[in-house]
Order: structure tokens, then C-alpha cells, then sequence
């Protein structure tokens, strides 16, 4: 079955075709960064507008690469939240009217599982009955959490950042470092080189006494805290302000390295020996998140299963994938959906 993905969560204006849930017949994204950087974030009106003028085009180009046309398209899926709602509603609209049009099914999906699934695209990557059960790390510029996931569509969040979500705390990083948007690629670069022990950021380890800010049914061993790290990146800069480019380097080191390692602890505890570990979304990007995360699946003799770079930060092949694979509100339910920007991971845990 041959599915067209949509994506407008943020700012990336993403369509994809894949079939049968895994081989990936196209994958487009237009990025919207260039447009958002001199304000060194997104601004959702910027994107809404963008993704109006962009998506009719991205979809055109995922359907002429592979040499589709209009009557190989079984199904149309589209993320329907977490995101920015009026980006979401974006693509939620166009989804609706293609489907309609084409007389094929709609699915909704959501964003999180969808980046949980991007581990699973492409020929080479391991199947769902190889693979299940294990823990995913999703980590991206608006989300932290880690699932157990049984089987498909059967997770337990078992844990996720109580404030910032770790891309985040490298976009605020970067800004406060001067090292521009979006932060996470410019940590990444700069601290090649650098010292990683030049100064030890806190590692937000959750104090048993802020274990009433956990949600229920979460391990306050296993979520996470950024805002702190960012408050301390702040002060010191206030009362060392870096002497040169190579002491940028090194504070930059140094900060990826707190982040990564609370990321790598957490991950450690969650998952016993022998298991297996997904790491996706758009940090998994990071250089150093992924040698450390393959340094402890060695030495735990656990299955990784990292999403392929092209997959990691948003995109609708992982979105059009999931679809493919059964998941998402079909049918009616799928037409009747809004765009909701808190949709709740849990919803899909007990449909
Ligand atoms: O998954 P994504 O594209 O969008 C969300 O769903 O949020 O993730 C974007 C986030 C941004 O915060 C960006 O700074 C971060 O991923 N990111 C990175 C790297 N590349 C992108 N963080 C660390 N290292 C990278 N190389
Ligand atoms: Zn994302």
C-alpha cells in the first residue's frame, strides 16, 4: 500500500510517499530555518504562512521522484499534534481535502509515535517483531521522553522532561554561547575540539523532594530537567565571559556533554541488559549522543536501533511509515479530528 505523508508540525514543510509502511519511495522536506533564524526561533505565523505557500509544491516533488501519479496513492496520513496549530492545521487541511478528493482513506497520526517509528524505515532496518519489545529515547526541539514500547501502539511513557526538552536546552545554549539558530547543529560543530571537563554543567538529576512535579505513573528516576543547565550556562558566562574561540569550544563541549550524559543515564537506568534501544527525533542528530548511546549498547549488549539522519528531524516519511504500519485514527474519526497542539502521547496508550 502506497501512503502520502504530511508534515507541518513546525517548520519543516514535509511530504513523503512509502509503501507497505517501510520502503521509503520519497522523501521531501523543505526547511523553513533560513526564514526563522534572524529570529532566532520559530514564529508561528512565519511558518503557517510558509507551509501554505510551500506544501502544494513538496507534495508535487514527493509524487514525481519516484514517477507516481494521483491513482497510486492508497492513503493519505498527516501528523495531527503535538505541534504549532495553526502549522498543524496546515497540513491537517490539505490532508483532508486530498483524501477526499482521491477517494482514499485518512489517517492521524501523532507526532511522537511517528518519530518513534522512524527507526523502522528502509530495507536495511530491523522489523517490529525483531525489534519489540524495547526502549525509545525520542528526543527533539519539543519533546523528551522515554517509552516502553511492548508492540506497536502498546507504550508506557515512562519518563520525560519536567521543563525544557533537551533540543530546546541546546537552541537556548547556543543563543546564550552567541553561536546562533538552530542551536543544536551550531553546539554540535562548535565543540569539536573543545575540552568536554573544562566546566561541569548539573546533570538535572530530579531531587526526591521535586518528585511531585513528576506526572503519575512516571519514574522520577527516569525524567528529565533542562531549565537549570541553561540557568548555569548563563551565570557562568555572566562571570567568565570566554577569552577566545577555543574557550567557546570547550563551553560548548562542555554543555553538549551535561545534556548527553543525563540523556545516556536515563537511558541506562530505563533499560535492562540484553534489550533493545531506539534513538530518534531531531537530536539523535548529535554526534556525541550517538557514540555515547552506541558505547553503552555495547556495553550492555543491547540491540540499537538509531533513526537514519535523514530521518531524525521531522520529516512525513516517518508519519506516512507509521500509517502504513496501522497506527492513527482512520476513517470518520480521522476526517472529524482537529489539529491539537497537546495531544496527548497517553491517548494512543489507551485508545
Ligand atoms: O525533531 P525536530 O526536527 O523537531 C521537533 O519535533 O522539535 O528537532 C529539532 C531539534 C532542534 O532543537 C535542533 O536544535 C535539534 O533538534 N538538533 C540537534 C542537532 N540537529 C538538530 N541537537 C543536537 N545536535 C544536533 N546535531
Ligand atoms: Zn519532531
Amino acid at each position: 500500500m502506497n501512503v502520502l505523508g504530511i508534515e507541518t508540525s513546525c517548520d519543516e514543510t514535509a511530504a513523503a510517499v512509502v509503501r507497505d509502511g517501510r520502503h521509503v519511495l520519497s522523501n521531501v522536506v523543505y526547511s523553513q530555518t533560513a526564514l526563522h533564524g534572524p529570529y532566532g526561533g520559530v514564529v508561528p505565523e512565519i511558518a503557517s504562512r510558509c507551509h501554505v505557500e510551500a506544501l502544494p509544491g513538496v507534495v508535487d516533488e514527493a509524487l514525481r521522484r519516484p514517477g507516481l501519479t494521483w491513482h497510486d496513492i492508497e492513503a493519505v496520513a498527516v501528523t495531527q499534534g503535538p505541534g504549532l496549530a495553526s502549522s498543524l492545521l496546515v497540513g491537517l487541511s490539505a490532508a483532508k481535502g486530498l483524501a477526499l478528493r482521491l477517494g482514499c482513506p485518512l489517517v492521524a497520526v501523532h507526532h511522537v509515535e511517528a518519530h518513534l517509528f522512524s527507526v523502522f524505515l528502509d530495507e536495511d532496518a530491523l522489523s517490529l517483531a525483531e525489534a519489540c519489545p524495547f526502549v525509545a529515547l525520542v528526543v527533539s526541539g519539543g519533546h523528551t521522553c522515554l517509552i516502553r514500547v511492548e508492540k506497536l501502539g502498546r507504550y508506557t511513557l515512562v519518563g520525560q522532561t519536567l521543563d525544557d526538552a533537551a533540543g530546546e536546552a541546546f537552541d537556548k545554549g547556543a543563543n546564550l554561547l552567541g553561536l546562533g539558530y538552530p542551536g543544536g547543529p551550531a553546539i554540535d560543530r562548535a565543540s569539536s575540539g573543545g575540552d568536554r571537563d573544562f566546566v561541569r554543567f548539573p546533570r538535572g538529576r530530579q531531587k526526591k523532594a521535586n518528585s511531585r512535579y513528576v506526572p503519575s505513573g512516571m519514574d522520577p528516576d527516569l525524567c528529565f530537567s533542562f531549565s537549570g543547565l541553561k540557568t548555569a550556562l548563563r551565570y557562568y558566562l555572566r562571570d567568565h565571559p570566554p577569552a577566545d574561540d577555543g574557550e567557546i569550544a570547550s563551553l560548548a563541549a562542555a554543555y553538549q556533554e551535561a545534556i548527553v550524559d543525563a540523556l545516556i543515564e536515563r537511558c541506562e537506568r530505563a533499560v535492562a541488559d540484553g534489550q533493545g534501544l531506539a534513538l530518534a527525533g531531531g537530536v539523535a542528530l548529535n554526534r556525541r549522543l550517538r557514540e555515547r548511546i552506541s558505547d553503552l549498547a555495547r556495553s550492555k549488549g543491547l540491540r540499537l536501533m538509531l533513526a537514519e539522519p535523514c530521518y531524525c528531524a521531522d520529516n512525513a516519511a516517518m508519519v506516512a511509515g507509521l500509517a502504513g504500519a496501522g497506527q492513527g485514527l482512520r476513517g470518520r474519526e480521522a476526517m472529524r479530528a482537529d489539529a491539537d497542539p497537546n495531544l496527548p502521547f497517553a491517548r494512543r496508550v489507551h485508545p
